[in-house]
């Protein structure tokens, strides 16, 4: 429901355009070249390593070309279509983010063109499906645009065909890659559709809209929380942060049940709780945020909750064999007569209190209620999980391109690490170094909700560990990842959609990292 006058003069609004028919790129293999194909690519190496090179390499050196990873040529022809040479680098070394990588500078290369052809290199490094799927990511996340309120965006059309062409006797396999590249690239186009998405209109109560929309599609349960079930259950850390806005607070339950599983005894092979941060517009609060540029991406402040709700769009298509439940905490955080209040005491779910000292670190609010709500589950999850666009001291820390991981068990924290190097996604552990605990201590509350002015990423972590009780947990500071200000490989400019990808990988590959008491 629109509540605002200003949002019902709006046109109709599509959240998740991505995921609709129009949009879907079409993938195809083929031993040969498709008629219709506007670009043809074909990598080359640094050196003669790639066997099925479609040039001369005499040539290209003329050109300036020399094969370094993401560079490309394009060959103009007379009788068909232009072929564009991409570099890949050190053929010894390819692996598949460089591939993604290469398959993004094609498509960036290509334009405007809406049907792609790519030659599927034949490397001694990586199986033909695994390169199929990098490719096909690279691709179709490059060729990423969020066109809903672009008028002319036929400037930038969708990609409508994309083929891998390849001998024929490995089709099945790359077949495979292709469809699982197309799976992971459509789950990350929708988590950036959802963060691109205009505040005003992708409230909280719409995004429980959109995730009920596809519950039966994607094969999961959806349970919606409005305010007055949030009060039942105690949940004073997402309704404190949502008492300054005149938009209600959801938190949105996911549950992912692998076929064949049963309640009880695990079926699959573990459960995972997922917790994830959906304030839908962070102005601060009565901590009022500045009227500047980095303040204007606030409405991706949900970018965690969109990465979960978009990886769990894939996991029955995938057949995950891990239980997954998600906490989806959707709020937006805005100041007004009714806002919390600087020195507030809020007590969230399980009777821990916390001060507000700053109305802007509200993100580990709303997620407070959720941890003590995974640790509750019957049976007890062997694994918590969250992801948080959390603080900027962990995008001054480390970047646009890597986010933070800390947690209480290196080796589901290690689990993480992986799926970020194969995915892309990548992150970097900072220590959760428990000596500035003593941060956290409030003078009338069990404890504040912010630390000092130092290490400002770790003792937001510290403050979510009070939350899980001993569970294994690992927790994900994407506040640097979640927006590109640039096109960079298939990160294209706006939301990027990180974490979507990496849980994915988390999810089809957990492992209980140790023995849960239930
Ligand atoms: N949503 C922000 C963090 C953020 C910053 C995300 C930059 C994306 C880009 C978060 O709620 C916030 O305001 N954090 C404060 C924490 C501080 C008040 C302890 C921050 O980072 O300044
Ligand atoms: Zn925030
Ligand atoms: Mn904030």
């Amino acid at each position: 429901m629109l509540t605002s006058l200003h949002s019902r003069a709006q046109a109709e609004f599509h959240p998740a355009p991505s995921i609709e028919p129009p949009e879907e790129t079409k993938l195809a293999v083929s031993s040969s070249l498709p008629a219709n194909a506007g670009c043809i690519g074909s990598f080359v190496g640094v050196d003669e390593g790639l066997k099925d090179s479609h040039f001369d390499r005499a040539f290209l050196k003329a050109a300036g070309f020399e094969g370094k990873v993401g560079q490309t040529l394009i060959i103009p022809r007379t009788d068909g279509p232009p072929l564009v040479a991409v570099g890949v680098g050190e053929t010894a070394r390819l692996d598949p983010g460089t591939l993604r990588d290469a398959g993004a500078a094609f498509a960036r290369a290509a334009g405007k063109q809406t049907h792609l052809a790519l030659h599927l290199p034949d490397t001694g490094t990586v199986s033909a499906d695994v390169a199929a799927q990098a490719l096909t990511e690279g691709v179709l996340l490059a060729r990423y645009r969020y066109r809903p309120y672009k008028q002319h965006s036929e400037q930038e059309p969708p990609l409508e065909t994309l083929t891998l062409v390849t001998d024929s006797r490995n089709t099945a396999e790359v077949e495979q890659g292709m469809a699982r590249g197309g799976i992971h690239s459509r789950a990350t186009a929708f988590a950036r559709d959802l963060a691109n998405a205009p505040a005003t209109l992708l409230t909280a109560a719409r995004m429980a809209e959109v995730a009920e929309s596809l519950a039966e599609r994607c094969g999961l349960k959806v349970e919606v929380f409005d305010g007055e079930a949030l009060a039942r259950l105690g949940c004073g850390g997402l309704l404190g942060v949502n008492a300054g806005s005149v938009e209600p607070p959801r938190m949105i339950k996911l549950t992912y049940t692998p076929e064949g599983s049963r309640q009880g005894p695990v079926g699959g092979v573990g459960r995972v709780a997922l917790v994830g941060k959906g304030i839908m517009f962070d102005s601060g609060g009565l901590g009022l945020k500045p009227n500047d540029l980095v303040h204007a991406t606030m409405k991706g402040d949900m970018s965690g909750a969109g990465a979960i709700l978009a990886a769990m769009t894939a996991l029955k298509s995938l057949g995950c064999k891990a239980e997954v439940t998600a906490y989806l905490m959707c709020t937006d955080n805005m100041p007004s007569g009714t806002a919390m209040k600087l020195g507030d005491v809020l007590t969230v779910r399980g009777g821990k209190t916390v001060e507000v000292i700053n109305p802007d670190a509200e993100g580990r609010l709303v997620m407070s209620d959720a941890l003590v709500l995974a640790t509750e589950q019957t049976p007890r999850p062997d694994a918590i999980v969250d992801i948080a666009t959390l603080t900027g001291a962990c995008q001054r820390a480390l970047g646009v391109l890597s986010a933070g991981v800390m947690g209480n068990d290196q080796s589901l924290v290690d689990q993480v690490r992986g799926s970020g190097e194969r995915t892309g996604d990548t992150v970097w552990q900072l220590p959760l170094d428990r000596r500035l605990r003593p941060e956290l201590e409030s003078e009338v509350a069990d404890m504040k909700n912010v630390g000092g002015d130092n290490a400002g990423a770790i003792t937001a972590a510290l403050f979510l560990e009070e939350f899980v009780d001993g569970l294994p947990w690992a927790h994900i500071d994407m506040a640097g990842t979640a927006r590109a200000e640039r096109d960079n490989a298939w990160r294209s400019k706006g939301a990027t959609g990180y974490g979507t990808r990496l849980l994915i990988d988390f999810l089809m590959g957990f492992t209980p990292p140790r023995e849960v008491r239930h």
